[in-house]
């Protein structure tokens, strides 16, 4: 049913980190990009985009012990990270403190992606995805950065929408060189509809935007415009700022207003819920 990222697939990126597998996002089938091309292109013209939208974001943070505890300006410095990122979409995160659920949970604490734990996880803690951003934090197995359900997932199955974040991956976690909250803004970026830039790599029409020069694999690291030599087009440079890239956190800054528009797009398609909360 979904597909992977496998590790051929990182074989070639040579030297990774600890974390250098850290993306569990399926990666969408050739049948569900069609699907949501379609019907991007065939709801066009019926739909009217939002000005501003406000997004609600529950916070459950599984913990293990004392691992996990998530504290308040650590939710507010993710809050603001999104704020930033997403402000050209013309969305508003926010999250009131009284709904910060924690739960004290080894197996939990420790689950994969598409695992039994993280489904009871989330069907305990998890509250209405149609109109909330849930925001799972946990230890997570080990290597993994997070994992995001797309939008076109939500009415198929409601409890395992939104993200799943590895704990010191927030701002101000261990996980450095990805401890600044940019996973947090990149697992967002999948949960509005967003894929990463490098997807389907020069064949094709890659991440379906036209302003994110298509490149033939993730970048890593800090890596300077002379040295982004994939992109697959001469001329053209990989966007290495890019949030759904895969450099690291103090290297993200950047969202393309194609991507902007496509987020906008995803909503008013399959995250309608969202603008009446
Ligand atoms: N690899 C993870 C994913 O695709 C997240 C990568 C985040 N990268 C970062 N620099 N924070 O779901
Ligand atoms: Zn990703
Ligand atoms: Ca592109």
């Amino acid at each position: 049913m979904a597909f992977f990222i496998n590790d051929k697939e990182f074989e070639n990126q040579g030297e990774f980190t600890k974390y250098g597998r850290g993306c569990a996002t399926k990666i969408p089938t050739p049948i569900e990009i069609l699907r949501v091309d379609e019907e991007i292109s065939s709801n066009k013209s019926r739909r009217s985009l939002f000005s501003q939208l406000s997004i609600e974001v529950r916070f459950h943070h599984v913990t293990y012990g004392a691992k996990g505890l998530i504290t308040k300006s650590q939710r507010k410095k993710q809050i603001d990270l999104l704020n930033q990122a997403f402000a050209g979409a013309n969305l508003k995160f926010k999250y009131s403190e009284s709904k910060v659920q924690f739960i004290d949970n080894q197996s939990w604490y420790f689950m994969g992606h598409g695992s039994a734990a993280e489904r009871e996880a989330k069907t305990l803690l998890g509250t209405d995805s149609k109109r909330y951003l849930n925001f799972y934090t946990g230890g997570l197995v080990s290597g993994l950065l997070g994992w995001a359900t797309f939008p076109f997932d939500l009415s198929g199955d409601p409890i395992l929408d939104g993200v799943v974040m590895l704990d010191e991956s927030l701002p101000g976690g261990d996980a450095a060189p990805y401890n600044l909250g940019m996973t947090g803004v990149h697992e967002v970026g999948h949960w509005l509809g967003l894929y990463h830039t490098f997807q389907g790599g020069c064949d094709g029409i890659g991440d379906h935007v036209h302003d994110t020069p298509a490149h033939s694999a993730a970048n890593y690291g800090k890596p300077q415009l002379d040295q982004a030599h994939n992109a697959c087009i001469v001329g053209e440079n990989a966007p290495i700022n890019n949030y759904m890239n895969y450099v690291d956190d103090e290297w993200m800054n950047e969202l393309t207003p194609e991507q902007e528009a496509r987020v906008k797009e995803q909503i008013m398609m399959y995250r309608t819920g969202l603008l009446n909360t």
